[in-house]
């Protein structure tokens, strides 16, 4: 086999030198990394492509290509390559907070994102993730998941030259852009799509299609409906084409057909078109769908992993400064096993997300505090992006045999956290939305802002200011955790203004079918006008969102990823230690609506017999006293073991 690869590697370089390639003035310096990149991605693609008859030609024009792109790469892009390799990139740095939004229901548009820049440094934001803003379907357009071109944005934003124009802004803000790479599948208004449906074969072989039902019936046997209130099945029929179309999503969002190598590398030249434009951090979509297998689930097949490591692997040659964020919402097993400095060196953290609102709802850690125990940690270098809400709704995605060592069932649970969130279990706090009942199994998703879930929609209806207490110091806890357990915190924006569920998608005929736009949410100038007004809830939040931020810039604990989960002695008290260069922090959250206590003795094994100070209001803890958690508190003690007592 090496044989064979070192061939092919000779074969490449005779034709790039044939073509001209290496009299490029650039070449030299391309060439360094080629040589240390060519055998890895040989490897990696020649596992997936090498018996096809096209496979040479497909990789000649693949590296031709991210050579043109290396040389088109702008020169202040190339300085940040050079100063931020992606094994010391923004991933490792503590002081870094991540913020999304829609360009048009947070700003309106791509010049009007760039004048809400001095908002987002008020709130220590280094890293903006703009939603989907490519050209789309007009009607549904899966919140703009469904591209019709990743060259053109929706013109109702602004062109392509003022999203460069911003990413420049917000890189002298300190700022780093990071845009979706939807790479699963294409819009079916796609050029691509269009040309399949004007019945082009080379553009037909870059989708799955199958001519007769009976073909997709191996696959759909073994495949979940994402969408299954939407459909039933995982294929669309095109009469235009008089073909079955494999559409994981919705049946306009096309799937790519990554079995073909020029499908591989018409994405690759959209990547590193998209870096070229000033991205920083890639959004990798949907990551576990991107392979098809008869007879499996199709989803997180061992070659999605080789797909992305070659991805990586051209980056590195283009645009080595770029960084991949991996979205799988997936059995926490899998999610790991995307994470590496040659994949995606980042990944949402959905278990951390799913648990943060599975122990509010319980008021109990114990399910928490071994998922951060056992899942928490990564390899060197690579970093969890750790969210509350994002504009996807809630799965309960922990590992059932997590739960099961708890005496916990996991269908019972997530029945129960449904039901909760759905404010229809007795005591529940929530405000939720059903997202995607499927009748046939049980199963259901939750929707809601962060703040209508936390409890503070209800307590403002209900005129309950202990209520209201309880639901905002909720919402500081669940964010407090996101923010300090090692990793990126990322805050959807909107939930720093505590922004409520907005009921009025129902009346948008494009909107109504699908709830997660009840928590997508809009710019609210009067919200805003409270930020600094300390007696109103979104001051609240917004206050202590900035001072999480404002510590994390201070201490250096933040950069580093690892936690030590201990026992509060109580069920309701999450408690964790970070530590870096002599400094201890030891975080408690109690998720109660009831005040608990930590007894002398053990608080005072927490915070290693010496006294603290909790980082989030100034207050000396005395390791010889018992502590009071208020209801639904957060406490950041710190203690320095470098300074003299
Ligand atoms: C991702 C997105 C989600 C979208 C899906 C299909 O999971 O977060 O919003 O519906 O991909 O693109
Ligand atoms: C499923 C998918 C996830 C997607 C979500 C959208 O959970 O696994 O990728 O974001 O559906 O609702």
């Amino acid at each position: 086999m090496k044989r064979i690869l070192s061939y092919f590697q000779d074969q490449c370089s005779l034709r790039w030198a044939a073509r001209g390639l290496t009299k490029s003035p650039r070449w030299a310096e391309f060439a360094v990394g080629l040589e240390a990149e060519l055998p890895r991605l040989i490897e990696l693609l020649w596992s997936l492509y090498g018996s096809r008859p096209d496979f040479a030609f497909q990789f000649e024009e693949l590296i031709a290509e991210t050579f043109e792109a290396f040389c088109a790469r702008p020169g202040q892009l190339r300085e940040y390559d050079h100063m931020h390799p992606p094994e010391t990139g923004l991933q490792t740095d503590g002081s870094q907070v991540g913020a999304v939004a829609y360009v048009d229901r947070f700003a309106g548009s791509f010049r009007a994102v760039a004048e809400r820049i001095p908002y987002l440094q008020e709130l220590g934001i280094s890293y903006l993730h703009l939603m989907p803003f490519f050209l789309a379907p007009d009607k549904e357009n899966d919140g703009g998941y469904a591209v019709s071109s990743y060259r053109e944005t929706d013109p109702a934003l602004g062109s392509m030259a003022d999203l460069e124009a911003l990413s420049l802004k917000l890189a002298e803000a300190g700022i780093a852009l990071v845009v979706d790479f939807i790479f699963n599948h294409t819009s079916n208004e796609h050029e691509w799509a269009l040309k399949a449906r004007q019945g082009q074969q080379r553009y037909q072989d870059f989708y799955y299609m199958f001519a007769d039902q009976a073909e997709t019936v191996e696959y759909q046997a073994h495949l979940r409906d994402i969408f299954p209130e939407h459909r039933k099945g995982s294929f669309t029929w095109d009469g235009e084409m008089a073909r079955w179309v494999w559409t994981s999503f919705n049946s306009f969002q096309w799937d790519l057909n990554y079995r073909n190598p020029e499908v591989f590398r018409a994405m690759a030249a959209e990547m590193t078109g998209l870096a070229n434009r000033g991205v920083r951090v890639l959004r990798l979509d949907a990551v576990a769908f991107i392979w098809k297998q008869a007879g499996t689930s199709c989803e997180n097949l061992p070659q999605a992993h080789t797909i992305i490591q070659a991805f990586q692997s051209l980056a590195r040659l283009a645009c080595p400064g770029l960084l991949f964020k991996s979205e799988a919402i997936v059995h926490p097993d899998e999610i790991l096993k995307y994470i590496d400095l040659r994949e995606c060196q980042l990944s949402y953290n959905p278990l951390l997300m799913a648990e943060l609102w599975e122990a509010a709802a319980t008021k109990d850690v114990r399910l928490l505090s071994l998922s951060l125990a056992k899942r928490h940690h990564l390899p060197p270098g690579c970093a969890w992006v750790n969210y509350v809400r994002c504009h996807d709704d809630i799965g309960w995605t922990f590992a059932d045999e997590d739960a099961a060592e708890l005496g916990i069932k996991g269908s019972d649970h997530r029945c129960f956290l449904n039901d909760f969130y759905l404010g229809q279990f007795p005591g529940s706090f929530s405000r939720g939305v059903s997202f995607q009942y499927n009748p046939l199994n049980g199963d259901r998703r939750i929707c809601g802002s962060a703040a209508s879930l936390a409890g503070i929609e209800k307590a403002l209806e209900e005129g309950s200011a202990a209520m209201l207490e309880s639901a905002v110091r909720r919402l500081q806890l669940l964010y407090g955790i996101a923010y300090s357990a090692g990793g990126l915190p990322l805050l959807y924006l909107g939930d720093e203004l505590a922004v409520l569920n907005d009921y009025s998608y129902l009346q948008e005929p494009a909107h109504a079918a699908d709830s997660r736009w009840v928590h997508r949410p809009r710019w609210s100038e009067s919200l805003y006008k409270q930020r600094t007004d300390e007696a109103s809830v979104a001051g609240r939040i917004f206050q202590q969102l900035s001072l999480y931020a404002r510590l994390r810039r201070r201490y250096k604990l933040f950069a580093v990823q690892a936690l030590t989960v201990l026992d509060s002695g109580s069920k309701a008290v999450l408690a964790y230690h970070k530590q870096a260069e002599g400094q201890l922090l030891t975080v408690l959250g109690n998720f109660s609506e009831e005040a608990a206590v930590i007894p002398a003795f053990r608080l005072s094994a927490l915070l290693g017999e010496r006294q603290g100070e909790n980082l989030l209001d100034g207050r000396i803890i005395l390791p010889h006293e018992d502590l009071t958690l208020e209801p639904c508190e957060l406490l950041w003690i710190l203690t320095d073991f470098s300074a003299a007592d």
